[in-house]
């Protein structure tokens, strides 16, 4: 039976898309039941309703100094809808330990870095500024830190010498979109198991592990 996703969004959505587009093949192990906002008119929600999924908004606007009774409203959305999975796509608000902790190991977040490196805002700009030849994004199960918790899959971009952080960001996004569904999927197939800090890879996801290196500037 697939698994039953909600994707929690902020912003234009388009990892939430490759999520949507890969659950439409009827081999994937989820679907998605809910697209849950906590902007009212972000982009993304128009276009999960255009595709006619379902798409709930709850305004982190109207719960100042009370973070419970966001995470619990978002609670009651995401039990309604039947989901029990989340994947944080662009979702820009910080969770309480009490939300991280009930969803441990049924929660993963994209993040674009290759994590522990840069995690919050401007990711490609510190890249950038720090002189990495190697950037990239990150699959990750979701703890009580921020952009922190065991990692699933990564991607790594190598740094042009002309790259701005706009060009640096949409190479790292066209990644985020291939990274996104097949690190979700491992995750639904059992390939990978969170345990303790680390994820363990096994079956197809294991033999698949990458060995060669990635050089820049290449040899
Ligand atoms: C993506 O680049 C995602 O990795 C990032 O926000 C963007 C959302 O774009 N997430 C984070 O920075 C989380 N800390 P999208 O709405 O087009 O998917």
């Amino acid at each position: 039976m697939k698994r039953k996703i909600a994707i929690l969004i902020s912003g234009r959505g388009t990892n939430m898309a490759a999520l949507l587009e890969a659950c439409e093949n009827p081999d994937f192990p989820g679907e998605v039941a809910l697209v849950l906002s906590n902007v009212p008119n972000a982009a993304g929600v128009q276009k999960a309703s255009a595709m006619g999924i379902r798409t709930a908004i709850v305004d982190h606007r109207k719960f100042k100094h009370d973070r419970e009774g966001f995470e619990a409203e978002m609670q009651e959305k995401i039990e309604a809808a039947g989901a029990d999975f989340i994947c944080l796509a662009g979702f820009m608000r910080l969770l309480t330990r009490g939300f991280t902790d009930a969803w441990r190991g049924r929660m993963i977040n994209i993040h674009p870095s290759l994590l522990p490196s840069f995690p919050g805002l401007d990711t490609h700009a510190r890249a950038l500024e720090s002189g990495v030849r190697i950037h990239g994004c990150t699959v990750h199960f979701v703890n009580s830190e921020m952009d922190a918790g065991p990692i699933i899959a990564q991607a790594a971009v190598p740094v042009a010498p002309d790259d701005t952080p706009d060009t640096l960001a949409a190479r790292v996004l066209d990644c985020e979109h291939l990274l996104y569904p097949h690190a979700l999927r491992m995750v639904l197939d059992g390939e990978a198991r969170e345990d303790g800090e680390r994820v363990i890879l096994s079956g197809e996801a294991a033999a698949k592990a990458a060995s060669r290196a990635v050089l820049n500037p290449a040899l």
